[in-house]
């Protein structure tokens, strides 16, 4: 029996979703009425064009990202360094977490996994920590593996990742396991953090990630030329009120030039994936040790494919839909198959008119920008978010519902008619609820969102798009297509 609480705590309380769900003890309660609109944290010019590489918008409000040099990097140590090495050095210490939990079910473990992390659930490492301590931390794939169609996938982003309870709270509870003051003293180093992090981290739905908010407490609780950890911080913290972002498959990097929905990731990829998950790199010792090996974490993660759908596809409507697709998506998206290309564009904010609280959300202040800069991840690596967001590549879209980067739209068939999107939207967080009609979850359009809904539990599970940073207009290009235009293109993009 898999209880809730360690799991749900060891990195940043992504307690895995399906199941009943019956998630922590602790009720959220704090959440309601968060609607309110928190504005940037940064200069106004924070939107405008910064420095860097973008040469000012071209008028039709698309601007290439150019391609940078990048580490080279073995791909086969990637995947082992992503599932064994300790890139997040805190966590439960074994004699805690082993007396909640057994063995991991065959279906939640990985191949090429050493020694004790071979009994985990993927999104788990076992390591030992300076202290000599034997710990359980979560790994990338908290946020970056899932399951679709009953199947788990290294690099889906989890979309059933559920952060809508506090993350902290229930690792004291692990302290009530433990007797040894070395052990204690470990496990307190994760309290502390989690603690720092947990009020910015609460989303309002189930499978909303709080990432970008995370990483600029991070960056404010840290001197950058050092790594030291400060608390109080050094700097403002973000806003409490978490833009939800839909977490990215991770076999888009191939194509893209930048990272994050935002452009924000320039120069070198390897940098700035490492700095996603520093809970505890408090110097630059243990920095520069993970910096060796990301490269191949990199070479990995670009050596992902996108999973095959998995059930029939029309051939012949499908080709139907290639040639609508060519003619309307394929200048932003790229075109596939034998003759692929992807054009990295950057779509400003006032063309494709999706919800834009992540232009200048708090989270992406210039302060943190300038930190990053200045730090060790500065180097090499540029953080620099723009006002728009990069036209995703297509491939696999059939399983990464919710789509948007806020994951506001349950389906394609949403995506290409909106008016057809649900304001007010739940479903059932089983990977296997897949709706191959409309592509992308089954889901339940309600007449009420979060503030209509008493019951907690209930609340969690609905999509409320009235909400802040939870919108789902824009992306009005498949609106003047007929239905059976829109049927076609859904039946292509099965393909991709
Ligand atoms: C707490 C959840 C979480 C963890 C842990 C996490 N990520 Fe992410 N990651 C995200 C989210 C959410 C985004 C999208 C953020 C955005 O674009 O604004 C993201 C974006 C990325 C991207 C860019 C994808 C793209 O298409 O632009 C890469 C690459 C990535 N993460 C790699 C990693 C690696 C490697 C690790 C482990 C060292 C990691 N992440 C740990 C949540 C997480
Ligand atoms: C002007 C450029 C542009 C055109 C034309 C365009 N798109 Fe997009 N598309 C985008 C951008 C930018 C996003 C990301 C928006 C966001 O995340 O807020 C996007 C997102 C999407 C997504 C969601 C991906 C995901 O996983 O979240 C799908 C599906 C999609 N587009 C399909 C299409 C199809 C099909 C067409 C043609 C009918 C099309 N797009 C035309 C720019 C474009």
């Amino acid at each position: 029996m898999r209880r809730a609480p360690l799991s749900c705590l060891v990195l940043l309380a992504a307690c895995g979703g399906g199941g009943d769900g019956s998630a922590t003890g602790s009720s959220t309660g704090g959440s309601g009425g968060s609607s309110g609109a928190p504005t940037s944290g940064g200069g106004g010019s924070e939107s405008g064009s910064e420095g860097g590489t973008s040469t000012g918008a071209p008028d039709d409000g698309l601007t290439p990202i150019p391609a940078e040099p990048q580490r080279d990097g073995d791909p086969e140590k990637g995947y082992h360094a992503l599932l064994n090495a300790g890139y997040v050095s805190c966590g439960i210490p074994w004699t805690a977490y082993s007396q909640v939990f057994g063995d991991a079910p065959e279906a939640l473990r990985l191949p090429g996994r050493d020694g004790k992390s071979a009994s985990l659930p993927y999104y788990q490492t076992a390591l030992v920590a300076k202290s000599g301590v034997e710990i359980v931390t979560a790994n990338c794939l908290q946020c970056h593996g899932g399951e679709i169609n009953g199947q788990v996938v290294v690099g889906l982003g989890n979309a059933a990742a559920d952060y809508t309870s506090p993350v902290g709270g229930s690792a004291q509870l692990a302290g009530l396991l433990l007797t040894d003051e070395t052990e204690k003293a470990e496990l307190q180093r994760l309290v502390d953090r989690l603690a720092a992090v947990e009020p910015y981290t609460q989303t309002l739905t189930i499978g909303s990630n709080p990432a970008d908010s995370v990483a600029a407490v991070l960056f404010a609780h840290r001197d950058p030329k050092t790594f030291q950890w400060y608390d109080p911080p050094l700097l403002a913290l973000p806003s409490k009120v978490v833009a939800p972002v839909d977490t990215p498959p991770w076999w888009w990097m191939k194509k893209k030039n930048a990272m994050f929905y935002v452009g924000a990731g320039r120069g070198d990829h390897a940098r700035t994936m490492m700095a996603t998950a520093t809970l505890c790199t408090d110097d630059i010792a243990e920095a520069r040790e993970i910096d060796a090996y990301f490269p191949d974490v990199r070479a990995y993660i670009l050596s992902i494919e996108a999973p095959p759908y998995p059930f029939a596809v029309d051939a012949a409507l499908a080709k139907q839909g290639e040639a609508v697709f060519t003619a309307t998506c394929a200048g932003c998206h790229g075109t596939y198959g034998a003759q692929e290309s992807y054009p990295n564009l950057l779509v400003d904010i006032s063309v494709i008119g999706t919800d834009d609280a992540l232009m200048g959300a708090a989270q992406f202040a210039d302060i943190y920008a300038q930190w990053f800069a200045e730090s060790f991840y500065g180097e090499l690596a540029r953080y620099e978010p723009q006002p728009g967001y990069m036209a995703p590549p297509l491939d696999g879209v059939w399983a990464s519902a919710p789509y948007f980067h806020n994951g506001s739209v349950p389906t394609v068939a949403g995506v290409l008619d909106s008016g057809a999107r649900p304001t007010y939207w739940t479903r059932s967080f089983d990977s296997k609820d897949l709706d191959p009609a409309a592509l992308g979850w089954k889901h339940t359009a309600l007449d009420h969102g979060q503030d209509g809904e008493p019951v907690a539990d209930e609340r969690r599970k609905i999509y409320d798009t009235t909400q802040w940073g939870h919108g789902n207009g824009g992306h009005v290009f498949g609106d003047g297509l007929s239905a059976g235009e829109r049927a076609a293109v859904i039946e292509y993009l099965k393909t991709l």
